[in-house]
């Protein structure tokens, strides 16, 4: 049986830095409530004319290079965003133009901050049944551009970046296990709900989120999915080396960790310097603990990811 496993790693973080004392300048908050309530102290702004595909472009090549494979070793792109370019082409589509590797087949997948535990569940299928050789996956985001910049409620919370993973074909696994869930009764406490019709903008075009409704959905669903993960894969809580959780609140962490019976030190935490990056949070993050060697080759991670749907999702994997 052919098994999927993570082959090389990239990140981005666009290059301007915006610090909670920076935002205080701006609106009515502080240092002190953003660290307490969320462990957020900045996070990377995209330049004006840099988007979502410039962003996942550095961060395909860093994991590319890491793999140590060409792009026209790629057969296949999945692309995690809420932010796309444009309505279409797909983000994807116009990363694999920037790839230079016409005719390989690519798609976007939105599914918000779960999006890139989907998109690696779905490459894993793929390369699983043939289908695909070697998957080019990564999350990227503007997350920025859908703020609305004088509402602290969520202004202080997001950040831009890019993660990827090169996945492709293994005897060993690999990807052990990914569960994913959906529930659409949840959409309207976490949302962008603009629409483009007749020509315009239809409806409000920024980031609405009610805080509190999101953080106790976010912990009881991250903790479960997660424990469901670990049980049908066979896999006991103390034989997890690191879990790379979606980045949003360093609370929400901390609490699914508890759950899981996981000491802190057994969590890659960016969230800091990097605010919540949607779905590029958990490539970020993992590309991070890699490469300054917390996250060795042979250890078995969980991912876990959760945001706007409401969609969530774990993936167990040994690296
Ligand atoms: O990525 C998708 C998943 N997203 C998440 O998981 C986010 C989940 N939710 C959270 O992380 C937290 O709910 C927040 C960090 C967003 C908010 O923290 P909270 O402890 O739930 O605060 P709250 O919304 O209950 O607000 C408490 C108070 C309010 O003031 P009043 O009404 O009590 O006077 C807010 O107006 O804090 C106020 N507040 C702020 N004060 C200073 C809200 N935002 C700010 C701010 N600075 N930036």
């Amino acid at each position: 049986m052919t098994y999927s496993r993570i082959l090389g790693t990239g990140s981005y973080l666009p290059d301007t830095v915006m610090t909670n004392a920076m935002l205080a300048e701006r609106i009515e908050t502080s240092d002190e409530w953003i660290v307490s309530r969320t462990g957020i102290r900045a996070r990377h702004i995209a330049a004006e004319d840099q988007k979502t595909s410039d962003l996942a472009y550095i961060a395909a090549q860093r994991a590319l290079e890491s793999a140590g494979l060409q792009a026209s070793d790629i057969d296949l792109i999945i692309l995690a965003t809420t932010t796309p370019d444009m309505v279409f082409p797909s983000t994807a589509s116009i990363l694999q133009e920037k790839l230079g590797i016409p005719g390989v087949p690519a798609f976007d997948v939105q599914a918000v901050c779960a999006g890139f535990v989907y998109a690696l569940a779905t490459a894993n299928g793929y390369i699983k049944s043939g289908m695909a050789k070697n998957v080019l996956v990564v999350g990227a985001e503007v997350m920025s551009r859908l703020l609305d910049w004088d509402d602290r409620r969520t202004c202080v919370l997001f950040g831009d970046g890019a993660g990827a993973v090169v996945v492709g074909p293994s005897e060993e696994p690999g990807i052990l296990h990914a569960k994913l869930a959906a529930d659409g009764r949840y959409r309207d406490i976490l949302k962008t709900e603009a629409q483009i019709a007749g020509g315009e903008v239809d409806g409000t075009p920024f980031l609405y989120m009610d805080g509190p409704a999101v953080f106790k959905f976010a912990v009881k669903a991250l903790s479960d999915i997660a424990e469901k993960t670990l049980a049908e894969a066979g896999v006991q809580q103390d034989s997890v080396d690191w879990l790379v959780p979606h980045q949003a609140n360093v609370r929400i962490i901390e609490a699914t960790a508890k759950h899981l019976q996981l000491s802190m030190d057994k969590v890659i935490v960016t969230l800091p310097e990097q605010g919540n990056t949607s779905a590029a949070s958990i490539p970020l993050a993992f590309d991070h603990a890699v490469r300054n060697g917390q996250i060795q080759r042979g250890q078995t991670v969980l991912m876990e990811g959760i945001g706007g749907g409401f969609a969530w999702g774990a993936l167990l994997l040994r690296y």
